[in-house]
């Protein structure tokens, strides 16, 4: 029988999902599932790998369930993922050894301040193309094993092993009584703090530098070709391709030509720049990330500004301080009053990322007085995450030498037009949204049907992506350049709280 879909699962800091698209990259069936969120002390945010995989051995079937497909007629799988989080797992039983340590997981910053004090901590941004941050991989695998009696011996021996999230996923979809394939891609590998930017393997100096033992990684793998098949959740499928999530939305939204940039807002928002074919060392705070690569293709780079806290910081809003109910109530508030009334609040819940990376940055708000509402509370909530856009776009066009034209932007709170609003008048730039607003899983499903031949090439990929919604810049340019330098005396008050 032909096949007529590609499935792709998209495994996100708070959800999993299971999306079925047809050729034309329309949506055909979902089913999605929450995780639960543990946070067992200030800082630390973990979650359970195992109750990842079973979400996923549930959520696939059921999204082909929904509309009547059989496993024969889904041409490959692709998978795309919450970048970072580090999950070690024993080979033989296939049980995870701890929780997994999450992304946003703050728990290493004693041990990132010992690594920066190090002499040869230079090696780290030089190979990996990050700075040392508590936000990858390394640092967290080295406290696993530092507190985990035994666990580098047996990590030594290649009995435990080390995965980011789709690591963990390929290898219980491609596994039988022994366990499947233990592989990651470039662009999850290249998050690690492992790999060597440039020859896109792992690097024996940086193994070297964080403690990680070569025997407990795994083989790094393209983005887009034919990794196996699926014993479990839909037996026979090919798993054809992974990125992390933020990747797969560049792909998504059909970013292929160096200078083509997007910004997805989720619980934390990232906005990547397609470099082409040349790592490009950032001045202003980027990281350079692996943005994809297909097949035996050469690899494609990206600059990345990552914003730790966005989507996070409205759900904070509506669960910890209770001021809405829902996520979107947050526009009709911020509707109810005219601005800010002098309130900015900087939410460095996880020290700052992008461009600052200070870790010891703690959150503020400023300019408290009488006269402030809830209602100027939630316009400098959505604000937030405008300015941050702003000081990451600075630093795109610092490093590129040219200033972005348009900014494609996705997620879930593309939804809020007072905030699209908001980010086209910060940037002075056209803000576009495309007619299908999941590019991450859009783009791991693409990647998935290039490897397998269901779509034959990058243009007619591009052919799908379809403008659904533009915000142009109105603001005054008074204006925003004296709101900006408010905000960056805010970002200052942020610095140095933490001793
Ligand atoms: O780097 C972290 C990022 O991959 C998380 O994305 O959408 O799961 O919050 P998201």
């Amino acid at each position: 029988m032909v096949a007529h879909y590609v499935m792709s699962v998209d495994q996100g800091t708070t959800s999993t999902r299971c999306i079925l698209f047809d050729r034309g990259g329309r949506l055909v069936s979902v089913s999605q599932r929450e995780h639960k969120q543990y946070f067992p002390k200030p800082g630390w945010v973990e979650h359970d790998a195992a109750e990842i995989w079973r979400n996923l051995e549930h959520l696939a079937p059921e999204a082909l369930h929904r509309v009547g497909v059989e496993p024969r007629q889904v041409a490959a799988l692709g998978i795309t993922n919450q970048r970072e989080t580090t999950v070690l797992w024993d080979r033989n039983t296939g049980h995870p050894v701890s929780r997994a340590i999450v992304w946003q997981d703050t728990r290493t910053d004693a041990l990132v301040a010992e690594f920066t004090q190090r002499p040869d901590a230079g090696i780290v941004q030089e190979l990996s193309g990050l700075p040392l941050a508590t936000y990858f991989s390394a640092p967290r695998i080295r406290w696993l094993l530092d507190h985990t009696p035994g666990l580098y011996e047996q990590a030594e021996r290649g009995d435990v092993l080390f995965g980011t999230i789709e690591s963990w996923l390929i290898w219980n979809l491609t596994g039988g009584p022994d366990g499947g394939e233990h592989i990651t891609d470039v662009t999850n590998a290249s998050r690690t703090q492992l790999m060597d930017i440039r020859t896109l393997q792992w690097s024996p100096e940086l193994l070297a530098f964080f403690g990680v033992p070569a025997a407990m990684l795994p083989r790094i793998r393209s983005s887009a070709e034919i990794y196996g098949r699926a014993e479990r959740a839909v037996p026979g499928v090919r798993i054809a391709a992974a990125l992390g999530d933020q990747q797969a939305a560049l792909f998504g939204q059909t970013c292929f030509s160096p200078g083509e940039a997007k910004c997805t807002y989720g619980t934390g928002s990232f906005l990547l720049l397609n470099t082409g074919d040349t790592p490009i060392r950032s001045r202003h705070g980027l990281l350079t990330t692996v943005a994809y690569r297909v097949g035996t293709e050469p690899a494609v780079y990206a600059l990345e500004g990552s914003i730790a806290v966005t989507g996070s910081l409205v759900q904070w809003f509506r669960d910890s301080l209770g001021l809405i109910t829902t996520a979107p109530e947050i526009e009709t508030l911020a509707r109810t009053v005219e601005d800010n009334g002098g309130c900015y609040i900087v939410p460095a819940f996880s020290g700052l990322y992008a461009p600052h990376w200070r870790s010891e940055a703690r959150g503020v708000i400023v300019g408290l007085t009488s006269y402030i509402t809830k209602g100027h509370l939630a316009r400098a909530v959505l604000e937030a995450t405008g300015w941050q856009t702003r000081e990451v776009v600075d630093a795109m066009n610092a490093d590129s030498g040219l200033a972005l034209s348009t900014l494609k932007v996705d997620g879930g709170m593309t939804a809020d037009n007072l905030l699209m609003q908001f980010v086209a008048d910060v940037l002075a730039a056209p803000v576009v949204r495309p007619m299908v607003a999941e590019t991450v899983s859009l783009g791991a499903a693409y990647a998935a049907g290039l490897a397998v031949g269901y779509w034959p090439d990058l243009e007619g990929l591009r052919r799908n992506w379809h403008r659904a919604a533009l915000w142009n810049p109105s603001m005054e340019p008074e204006h925003r350049d004296s709101e900006y330098a408010n905000w960056r005396r805010a970002v200052e008050r942020t610095f140095g709280w933490l001793q």
